[in-house]
């Protein structure tokens, strides 16, 4: 195949791109089959403070390009504690009109939303994030855990008005928790990932029981040289074990740090992309892989040079990073 596209599909798997409006060129199209709004559907672009829609005309252009040329949308974020706007310090019942409002707008047109986005914390404590909306949270007996008669998880009770929506309404659309500093078992450097097991927890709280809420886990995977987040050995086993619960894995926001590879123009990065690549083709349940822009020059982490392409809008060009992920799909 020659395209990342064609050869994912392929192999079973959707391959997307975070875009925004400006950045709908052809080749978002011809090289993706899944788009995610990299910023026009997080709270601070669309939310009121009341859980209300406002501003919604860059999300309908990217759900519009998407859905007349192919793609599946990821809708990206319901409850998180940054890029929050106006619905910064809002109560869960305010989050759950906003839940239900941006579920509504869209539908079904929404393949998957990232509904709970970064809800652990950082260093690797295996602890709820202490920022808003965790502060929602109440841990009845203090046992850390939030999923038991009692607590209040704003997790759970996210997804419990997420899944409300979807079966009134009849939606296909499938709620997912997204993280980073998840994807592997073990941390770089070695240990156990507590922030994977603390995720690993909730997903398995929340649909091995009589209720199942979660559908989806996003690893982030902006893979990095911070020893926690280095590509580890283990991301296919972690992956598998999610996977084994009956959820959907996805690498939701992929990108590669160049410095990885000691600055040799891509080789290294190239084999890392394989690596990442080859961890989801072997578990059958990670359906799909979205890097998080299309070139480097556009990208949030822009001086580490870690995505598939060079230049810029009307000039990308392919690094041997695309072309590795080509080969290995
Ligand atoms: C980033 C965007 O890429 C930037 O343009 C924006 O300024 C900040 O957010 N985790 C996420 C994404 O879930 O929403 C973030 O996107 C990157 C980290």
């Amino acid at each position: 195949e020659s395209t990342l596209r064609a050869a994912a599909a392929k192999a079973g798997l959707f391959f997307g791109v975070a875009a925004s409006p400006g950045r709908l060129g052809p080749i978002v199209a011809q090289e993706f089959s899944q788009l995610t709004p990299e910023n026009d559907m997080k709270p601070d672009s669309i939310a009121t403070s009341s859980g209300g829609l406002r501003n919604t005309g860059n999300a309908d252009t990217l759900v519009n390009h998407a859905q007349s040329n192919g793609m599946l949308v990821r809708g990206h974020t319901l409850v998180w504690h940054s890029q929050a706007g106006q619905l910064q310090g809002a109560s869960q019942a305010t989050l759950n009109t906003f839940i239900g409002n941006a579920i509504t707008r869209w539908g079904s047109r929404i393949a998957y939303w990232d509904v709970v986005n970064e809800a652990f914390d950082d260093n690797n404590t295996g602890r709820r994030r202490t920022q808003w909306p965790h502060s929602l949270s109440r841990d009845a007996n203090g046992d850390g855990d939030y999923v038991d008669s009692g607590d209040t998880d704003v997790i759970r009770e996210s997804f419990r008005r997420a899944k409300e929506v979807v079966r009134q309404n009849n939606l296909s659309t499938k709620l997912c928790i997204n993280d980073y500093d998840v994807e592997g078992l073990t941390v770089g450097g070695g240990g156990r990932n507590n922030k994977a097991q603390a995720l690993y927890d909730v997903v398995r709280a929340y649909t091995q029981g009589s209720e199942k809420l979660i559908d989806c886990v996003g690893f982030q995977s902006h893979f990095n040289d911070n020893p926690n987040s280095v590509i580890t050995a283990d991301l296919q086993a972690n992956i598998q074990r999610f996977a084994d619960l009956g959820v959907e894995v996805h690498l939701t926001e992929v990108d590669i740090d160049d410095d990885l590879s000691g600055n040799d123009i891509g080789q290294g990065q190239a084999d890392n992309y394989r690596k990442v690549v080859r961890a989801c083709l072997n578990v059958a349940g990670c359906t799909g892989i979205t890097v998080w822009g299309i070139a480097d020059s556009e990208s949030w982490r822009s001086s580490e040079r870690g995505l598939l392409f060079t230049g810029g809008n009307g000039n990308y060009q392919k690094k041997a990073a695309y072309h590795a992920v080509l080969d290995e799909l």
